[in-house]
C-alpha cells in the first residue's frame, strides 16, 4: 500500500518536518512561499493532509478541488481561516492547535499591556531619535499597571492567563466580560469578576482582547465602544484583526479619547491601517503572541499528531468539526 501524502503549508520547526517523515511522504514549503488559492489547490492535489497556519483560507471551493484530502490540521489555537461547515459537509475533519501556546501568549499578552501603559517603544523611538536631552519628571510618563482595574473581554484559557498575572503578580483588580459566565472555582483562582461588557469598558483602566474571531464579534471594539472608555484606559487586542474597527481606534488615539493601544493583530493583516502607522501612542507587533521557538514547536508538534491520528484512522486531540459520515467515506473510498 502507497504511503500517505501530505503537504505542509508553511514553513515550521525542522524537527516535526522529520517526525511527519516517519509517517508520510511529506511535500514542504520550507521556502515559506505564500501561496495563492489557486496555488495551494495545486499544490494539494493528491494530498491526503495538509498542516496550515493561520493564513491559508480553507473553504468549499478548496475542498472541492481537493477530493482526496481528508485532514486539515491548523498549526493555531484560533481556526477562522476554516469555513467549518462547509469540511463538516465535504466529510474533511478539521483541527486546531490549542493549551500548548496559551501561557506563552498570556505572556506576550502582559508584555505588550506593560509596554503600553509604560510608553516603552514610543521612549525608545525618541531615544534612538537622538531626542533625549534632559530627564524631566513627566518625560514619558505612562499609566500604572499594579494595583489598576485589568478588564479582559473573553476569558478563555488565555484570558485566564492574563487574569492570573495581573491578579497575582500585580495586584490588579480583575473583571471581565465572556459570551458564558466561569465556574466560582475558576472566577476565584483567577480572582476576577463577571461584569458586563459596558461596566467593563467605563471601569478598565487596561482593556485586553482575547476573543475568538467570529462573523458576530467583528468590531467589537469601534468608536461607541471607544467612547465609553476612560480616557486614561489603554486598549490591548491580541486576539484577531477585525475584533476591533482600527480605523475607528486610530482616530480614538490621535484625539486622545484614550491613551494608547497595543496591537499584535490587524484587520487585512498583514498591511496595517495607514493612520496606526502614524499615531505615536500606539505599539505595533506582526502577530507574535505565541512566538518562542518553544512554543511555536509545540504547535506544529500537536498539529503533526493531529495528522497521524486522523490518517491513522484515530480520533484527533483536538478536533473542531465532526465531518459528514457519507461525505467523509467518499474520501476515504
Ligand atoms: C499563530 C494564533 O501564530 O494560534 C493562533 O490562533 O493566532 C497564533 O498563535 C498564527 O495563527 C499562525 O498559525
Amino acid at each position: 500500500m502507497p504511503r500517505q501524502s501530505i503537504l505542509i503549508a508553511r514553513a515550521i520547526s525542522p524537527e516535526v518536518v522529520d517526525f511527519l517523515r516517519q509517517h508520510f511522504d511529506v511535500h514542504t514549503n520550507q521556502d515559506d512561499v505564500v501561496w495563492s488559492p489557486e496555488e495551494l489547490a495545486q499544490q494539494l492535489q493528491g494530498k491526503d493532509g495538509v498542516l496550515t497556519t493561520g493564513s491559508q483560507t480553507i473553504n468549499a471551493a478548496l475542498l472541492a478541488a481537493c477530493p482526496q484530502l481528508k485532514v486539515v490540521s491548523n498549526m493555531a489555537v484560533g481556526y477562522n481561516n476554516f469555513d467549518v461547515p462547509a469540511m463538516t459537509a465535504a466529510g474533511v475533519q478539521g483541527t486546531n492547535a490549542p493549551d500548548v501556546l496559551t501561557e506563552t501568549t498570556a505572556d506576550f499578552g502582559f508584555a505588550l499591556l506593560m509596554a503600553t501603559a509604560r510608553r516603552v517603544t514610543e521612549s525608545e523611538h525618541y531615544l534612538r531619535a537622538g531626542l533625549w536631552k534632559e530627564w524631566r519628571y513627566d518625560l514619558f510618563a505612562g499609566s500604572e499597571v499594579h494595583g489598576s482595574t485589568l478588564g479582559i473581554i473573553g476569558m478563555g484559557r488565555i484570558g485566564q492567563g492574563i487574569a492570573k498575572r495581573g491578579a497575582h503578580g500585580f495586584g490588579m483588580k480583575v473583571v471581565y466580560h465572556n459570551r458564558s459566565r466561569l465556574t466560582p472555582e475558576l472566577e476565584a483562582e483567577c480572582k476576577a469578576s463577571y461584569v458586563s461588557k459596558e461596566e467593563l469598558l467605563k471601569t478598565a483602566d487596561h482593556v485586553v482582547l482575547v476573543l475568538p474571531f467570529t462573523p458576530e464579534n467583528r468590531h467589537t471594539i469601534g468608536a461607541a465602544e471607544l467612547a465609553q472608555m476612560k480616557p486614561t484606559a489603554t486598549l490591548i487586542n491580541i486576539a484577531r484583526g477585525g475584533i476591533v474597527d482600527d480605523a475607528a481606534l486610530a482616530q480614538a488615539l490621535r484625539a486622545k479619547t484614550i491613551a494608547a493601544a497595543g496591537l499584535d493583530v490587524f484587520e487585512g493583516e498583514p498591511a496595517v491601517h495607514p493612520d496606526l502607522l502614524t499615531v505615536p501612542n500606539v505599539v505595533l507587533t506582526p502577530h507574535i503572541a505565541s512566538a518562542t521557538m518553544t512554543t511555536r514547536r509545540a504547535m506544529a508538534q500537536l498539529a503533526a499528531d493531529n495528522l497521524v491520528a486522523v490518517l491513522g484512522g484515530q480520533a484527533p486531540r483536538t478536533p473542531v468539526n465532526q465531518p459528514d459520515a457519507a461525505a467523509r467515506a467518499l474520501r476515504w473510498a
